[in-house]
């Protein structure tokens, strides 16, 4: 049970209150109402995107590669599980990548790696082998998983079907970096069955491009495309940044017209996280060159609008997907997930992470492995899983993460769904924070439901530090929620 003494509380964040306004509903409206910006910018902080609950700032050495393998053995029988593939390179470094990822222009690290992944990847399966799990989701990220080599793609994939059955209805996607790709890598993803890829598209303006380190051009990202139609892979998602340097509200709406033209069928518009206290290339961007926090209100604003007005759906803080994408269906169905890649659409209660700083998620808690290569190596080369830190979940952990997923993937959540007493419901719905926002027209409080204005989804960050029982002492740690 949640105490109702734990919740986190803000009493002296916001001074005028203006009149409530209607917040739309689930399914009728998207982002694009008008939200006062000022009221908006009473809420700039700095919180967690939560891609999972606890947040990884509170994972905790206690969490070893003998502590996993004992949930790995204890893992229910029958479950279907995603997996997620970690390849942590990249030929050239972005100025603004938060990524974990280190850039090598020899193939032969790579080559390295990717043993060693295979032989995590064998462990772990060695260890569920009598579990008959079946593989509904697989995705490769990174870094640029578009670096392997084919043969090495190849493997990879064919050691997956060594060892799990991979469902028909499997979704296999893999980030691309339109700059790396050439034909003989996607026939060659096609062959091993990827039927969804996320490019890396970011901004397509030259002076943006410039500002962090990432030239690219037009025909780079159409031709890309062009590859992947050609190949019968159709689900394209785009990743787009706005709040970049040197970028207006004007470039990030051409940016949507520009990917308009190749119609992705989900996009991805992430506020750029400025947070060059952990990663040093972002201190290479020029903070002059930054929008400050009403241009990125607005950029976010007129780019939502463009993209409903083009037949997109909002999906939570930052997915605009079209209605015939299987992230559509999950949010009609309520089986949207949050994780660390950020929505996800797959139906998995289990996700096991490979390589270098990949994360796991079991029913016990999370599991991370180290980001140390050589750490890493010489872990599996002895036959150890390589887990460098974690969290277990408590009771009370498992019912927070819960609120907290409904919170950033429906922007409404109803207490009452939870093993919650009436008094702690009614304790939540009278936190402060929560009453200054419906002061201020930003959600709706009504029969133990939380309803968060779908014109401003970044608040979902700042309701979800709400349920959030370790937020309040880290909060320097996350990027700027607006
Ligand atoms: C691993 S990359 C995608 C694949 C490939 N490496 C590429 O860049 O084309 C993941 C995505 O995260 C997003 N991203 C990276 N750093 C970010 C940051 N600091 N703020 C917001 N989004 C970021 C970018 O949109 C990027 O496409
Ligand atoms: S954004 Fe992608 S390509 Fe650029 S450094 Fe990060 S992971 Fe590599």
């Amino acid at each position: 049970m949640i105490s109702p003494l734990s919740l986190r509380d803000t009493e002296t964040r916001h001074e005028s209150r203006p009149a409530l306004r209607g917040s739309p509903s689930r399914m009728s409206t998207g982002h694009t109402g008008m939200i006062n910006v000022d009221l908006l910018l009473k809420y700039d902080g700095n919180y967690p995107r939560y891609t999972s609950y606890p947040t990884a700032p509170h994972f905790v050495d206690k969490v070893t590669g003998q502590t996993y393998q004992n949930w790995l053995r204890n893992l229910p029988e029958n479950q279907r599980i995603s997996l997620y593939f970690h390849i942590p390179f990249c030929q050239q470094m972005c100025w603004y990548c938060g990524c974990f990822t280190t850039i090598t222009k020899r193939y032969a690290p790579i080559e390295n790696y990717v043993r060693t992944l295979i032989d995590e990847f064998r462990l772990v399966a060695d260890l569920v082998a009598q579990k008959n799990l079946q593989v509904s989701h697989i995705h490769f990220g990174g870094g640029s998983p578009t670096i392997l080599l084919p043969q090495d793609f190849s493997e990879i994939m064919q050691e997956i079907r060594q060892h799990f059955k991979i469902t028909d209805d499997a979704e296999i996607a893999i980030e691309i970096d339109p700059r790396n790709i050439n034909e003989e890598k996607i026939k060659t993803y096609a062959r091993e069955g990827i039927n969804r890829a996320s490019i890396g598209v970011q901004d397509f303006n030259p002076d943006v491009q410039k500002a962090i380190n990432r030239e690219q051009s037009f025909d780079v990202v159409y031709e890309c495309v062009k590859m992947l139609r050609q190949n019968r892979i159709n689900n394209i998602n785009f990743d787009l940044i706005y709040g970049l340097p040197k970028q207006s509200v004007e470039m990030v709406k051409k940016n949507i017209d520009i990917s308009l033209l190749m119609n992705p069928s989900r996009i991805a518009l992430f506020g750029y996280a400025h947070v060059k206290w952990k990663k040093k290339q972002m201190r290479l961007i020029n903070e002059t060159d930054l929008p400050n926090e009403k241009e990125r209100i607005l950029m976010f604003r007129e780019a939502s609008q463009k993209l409903e007005e083009a037949g997109f759906f909002p999906i939570g803080l930052d997915h605009f997907v079209k209605k015939n994408d299987s992230m559509f269906q999950a949010f009609v169905d309520e089986k949207l997930q949050r994780n660390f890649q950020g929505y996800s659409s797959d139906n998995a209660e289990i996700l096991l992470g490979f390589g270098a700083s990949a994360i796991s998620y079991l029913p016990f808690g999370y599991a991370q492995n180290t980001s140390d290569f050589e750490q890493y190596k010489k872990e599996i080369m002895s036959k150890n899983l390589a887990i460098s830190k974690g969290i277990e979940l408590s009771e009370e952990d498992k019912i927070r993460k819960k609120i907290i997923d409904e919170i950033m993937c429906y922007l409404e959540v109803d207490l009452k769904k939870f093993e919650l007493t009436e008094e702690e419901v009614t304790s939540l719905l009278n936190s402060k924070i929560l009453a200054d926002l419906k002061q201020d027209g930003l959600l709706r409080l009504k029969n133990n439901t939380i309803k968060i204005n779908t014109a401003a989804p970044q608040i979902s960050r700042i309701v979800a530090s709400v349920f959030d029982q370790y937020f309040q002492n880290v909060q320097q740690k996350f990027s700027k929620a607006l």
